[in-house]
């Protein structure tokens, strides 16, 4: 009988998915985003080439699995047509593996441009965004007024929408901004000519899982961003907009007690791209080392990423919120070398840590830290636990401890033999 997992990472992204994906993809018969949009990253190395995947799930390298966007994602049909033809290089006949949902929103030239005019007014608000829309789209579905792949097919209806939003962001442009409209015919006929390009891709997404899942056959939820960008349990206003957790029930169509097992992915330490709080964040030589050694850049925006400490109150927290059954360290062998270890497992603060976690504002929070000794013995290449070093084995007992849940893969190195399995799954 087969089973239906959800992968999701536990901090503010960039855990290690892929690494996962990889491992899983031989038992699976399908892979569902049903979050965010391009603004996610996972670079794959496929015969010897690095390939980046940002909207497709990134599983679609792998033979005979079926590809899904359910209607929670936000689709950039540029991006979308553009990864299919670079993924196309090495993976054939992309387009008979992937369905698209009729009721994913789609984002307009005018949402891109909104949300990197925003980005760059230096407002209170500054996210420090990936610049590619996402959030000005997720504004117009809850605001009801968005245009959906659905609407491509219906002319009349596809110029109507156009027309009005156009009138509302070209007004806000030339006003707010003091920028050049943009131009009606030609979004409008790019629209349509995208229409018969997307045309063979759509299909029943919630029904072709419901009927794989009553199949027997295995299905990855995978999400994007991580848990901490949650638009609402994340560290708002320094979020995504779209529910990283829980999200797949709305986000696809599909019952939440559909899930037999999630796994969620955190880093033996933390990064953070853009904006926003991050308490245990270091802006010293270890946070140097880490970046270095752990080749900190996003794989979207090529950002350099903000490096610190783990939080274990922060990863308790995504824990509990996420309910995940179990979780995969990744990158521990980027520890190797280091002296001394912190893992924070307290904060100095007015506030209860209760009351912190309820509103996410991690704001002035003076970590409180547990100091693990370093290794001498690397951990780098191992795939035994037993051949972990005590020190090491001692590090991942406690974090399993502070979090209450199994740690059941530890990746320990980039390459695909570098992992240890426990008891995945
Ligand atoms: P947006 O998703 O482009 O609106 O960006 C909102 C915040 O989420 C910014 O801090 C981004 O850096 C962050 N973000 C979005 N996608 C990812 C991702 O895949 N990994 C890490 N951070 C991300």
């Amino acid at each position: 009988m087969g089973k239906v997992y959800s992968l999701l990472g536990l901090q503010w992204g960039d855990e290690g998915k892929g690494k996962v994906v990889d491992h899983i993809s031989k038992d699976i018969s399908a892979a569902v985003r049903y979050q965010g949009g391009h603004n996610a990253g996972h670079t794959l190395i496929v015969n010897n080439e690095a390939i980046v995947f940002h909207l497709l799930p990134s599983a679609i390298c792998h033979e005979n699995i079926k590809c899904f966007l359910g209607r929670g994602v936000v689709v950039s049909l540029d991006a979308l047509f553009e990864e299919i033809g670079d993924a196309s290089r090495i993976i054939d006949n992309i387009e008979t593996k992937l369905v698209v949902s009729p009721a994913c929103s789609l984002i307009q030239p005018y949402h891109i441009k909104l949300d990197q005019l925003r980005e760059r007014s230096h407002s209170s608000t500054t996210i420090g965004t990936t610049g590619r829309g996402i959030g000005t789209t997720y504004e117009d579905r809850v605001g009801r007024r968005g245009i959906r792949a659905i609407d491509l097919f219906n002319e009349t209806n596809l110029h109507d929408k156009l027309k009005e939003a156009l009138d509302y962001y070209n007004f806000l442009f030339s006003n707010s901004f003091k920028e050049e409209p943009i131009d009606f015919h030609q979004i409008y006929e790019k629209n349509l000519m995208q229409a018969e390009q997307l045309k063979p891709l759509i299909g029943n997404v919630s029904n072709e899982i419901k009927n794989l899942i009553d199949e027997g056959k295995s299905v990855l939820f995978e999400g994007a961003q991580g848990a901490l960008l949650d638009v609402s349990l994340g560290t708002y206003p320094f979020v995504t907009s779209s529910n990283v957790i829980g999200g797949i029930s709305s986000g696809v169509g599909i019952s939440p007690t559909a899930i037999d097992y999630s796994l969620g992915i955190a880093k033996a330490y933390t990064t953070r791209v853009g904006e926003g709080p991050f308490p245990t964040e270091l802006n010293d030589e270890i946070g140097k080392f880490l970046a270095e050694k752990g080749g900190e850049v996003g794989a979207t925006t090529g950002r350099k990423r903000r490096c610190g400490w783990l939080d274990a109150i922060l990863l308790k927290h995504a824990v509990y919120l996420s309910g995940v059954d179990g979780i995969c360290l990744t990158k521990i062998d980027v520890l190797d070398g280091l002296d001394t270890i912190n893992v924070c497992t307290g904060y100095e603060s007015k506030l209860p840590v209760e009351d912190i976690l309820e509103s996410m504002n991690l704001e002035h929070l003076e970590p409180i830290y547990t100091h693990f000794k370093g290794w001498d013995e690397p951990t780098y290449g191992l795939n035994k636990f037993e051949d972990l070093n005590k020190i090491a084995q001692d590090y991942i007992f406690a974090i399993e401890d502070m979090c209450g849940v199994p740690i059941v893969m530890i990746s320990t190195g980039p390459k695909r033999e570098d992992t240890i399995i426990r008891n995945l799954f």
